[in-house]
């Protein structure tokens, strides 16, 4: 049904929300002229001004959700803290709502992932669930819980907000409440990200593989690197499991999956996201299909494009600087511009804080060194600041 309204343009596809995926989503679809609707608190949220149509209202909230539900045809998501009642109520009703809300519910509670995970026999730190943070003391108590280990929020956790690093007991004042997952310390070598993707006729493709460089004091990815550089075995391995989770999901849309090289060299998958996510930005210029193009072409059936990589490429978050916080300004936008294979995304967001993310740079070139050497001089030359410094 939603095929035939797109193959007429007559296509209301919904997303929630509106940030800055949200926005990059809406490029792709404005290229097959479908009609885009975007829930989002924030009339100045990243999409808002691109969206066919912008509605106000919360994607948290079982009303906004569910009559923004019943303005559109096809209903999509770039964030997982969705009101899921409503969307099993939606569906319930006939929307058709893709990925499947019964694997965003999974997904929302990284226990249930984490069982998943356990149940089909997919690599994965090992774990134990407890209710509060007084329940996770008893256990080290009697021993059940070693250290070091890292305790996980089971709901409501994003870019390292929920999740806690206990190395020793003095580390024990940092332990979170809440119900958690608690897992044992992975001796990382290595972040990787493969975003695969599925359509309702099972077809998959997966991404090249992607190396995450995290910035420790922001707790964000500070560049991604496409290819990921790991011995091509390894790579395939990654591959093959994000295709074997998204079929056990039996899921339409694209999957995103994070995984650990650890100090032995094995693989253990760490979370993933039901949607497009960070660590495909740079698909964008550098694979034949974006994976926002490839999340529509799932999501409505079609036939999946092609994941082979055009040129390899450096992505980095463009972040607000320390010390500044108000109204953005860009410095150092031309000169930057000015180098070879320089792609510039500003999220338009009209407040900058220190770490938020305001936007992304992916540089592609002949070779990834070559494409990271110009990153480190874009690092370098574009400063996120505002008119007013605060220290
Ligand atoms: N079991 C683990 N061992 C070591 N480091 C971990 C482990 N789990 C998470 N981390 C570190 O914490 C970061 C954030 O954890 P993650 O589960 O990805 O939460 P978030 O939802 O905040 O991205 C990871 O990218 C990784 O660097
Ligand atoms: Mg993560």
């Amino acid at each position: 049904m939603q095929l035939k309204k797109f193959l007429s343009s007559d296509l209301k596809l919904g997303i929630m929300a509106g940030g800055q995926l949200g926005k990059m989503l809406i490029q792709e679809a404005s290229k097959w002229d479908i009609k885009t609707y975007v829930l989002d608190p924030d009339e100045h949220c990243p999409a808002g001004g691109i969206a066919s149509v912008y509605v106000k209202g919360s994607f948290k909230d079982f009303n906004d959700v569910y009559n923004f539900g019943k303005q559109v045809d096809l209903l999509t998501y770039e964030i997982e803290s969705i009101n899921i009642a409503a969307l099993h109520k939606l569906k319930q009703e006939g929307l058709e709502i893709i990925p499947d809300p019964s694997v965003l519910e999974m997904i929302q509670d990284k226990g249930l992932q984490k069982e998943f995970y356990r149940d089909n026999g997919i690599p994965a730190a090992s774990f134990r669930l407890y209710n509060s943070k007084n329940d996770i003391l008893d256990a080290i108590v009697v021993n059940e819980i070693q250290f070091p280990f890292i305790q996980k929020l089971r709901k409501g956790g994003y870019d390292g907000r929920g999740v806690a690093v206990i190395n020793d007991e003095y580390d024990i004042k940092s332990l979170l409440e809440g119900a958690s997952v608690v897992e044992q310390k992975v001796e990382i070598e290595k972040e990787i990200a493969v975003i695969a993707a599925r359509n309702e006729k099972g077809d998959i493709r997966c991404f090249p593989t992607v190396e995450m460089v995290f910035d420790s004091s922001a707790n964000l990815v500070e560049k991604l690197v496409c290819p990921s550089g790991i011995p091509e075995d390894l790579s395939d391995k990654a591959k093959n499991i994000a295709a074997k989770v998204i079929d056990k999901l039996n899921m339409s849309g694209v999957l995103a999956i994070e995984f650990f090289i650890d100090k032995q060299g094995s693989i253990l998958v760490n979370e993933m996201a039901p949607r497009p996510h960070n660590s495909g930005h740079h698909t964008i210029e550098s694979v034949m299909t974006s994976q926002f193009e490839q999340h529509l072409r799932a999501i409505l059936n079609l036939p999946l494009g092609s994941t082979m990589l055009k040129m390899p490429s450096v992505m980095v978050n463009l972040l607000g600087e320390k010390g500044y916080e108000g109204p953005v300004r860009y410095q150092g936008l031309d000169e930057t511009l000015a180098i070879e294979g320089v792609n510039v995304h500003l999220y338009g967001k009209k407040i900058t804080r220190p770490y938020r993310k305001m936007g992304h740079v992916t540089i592609i070139a002949k070779s990834a060194d070559d494409a990271a050497a110009k990153a480190g001089i874009v690092k370098n030359t574009i400063k996120v600041k505002s008119w007013k410094e605060n220290s």
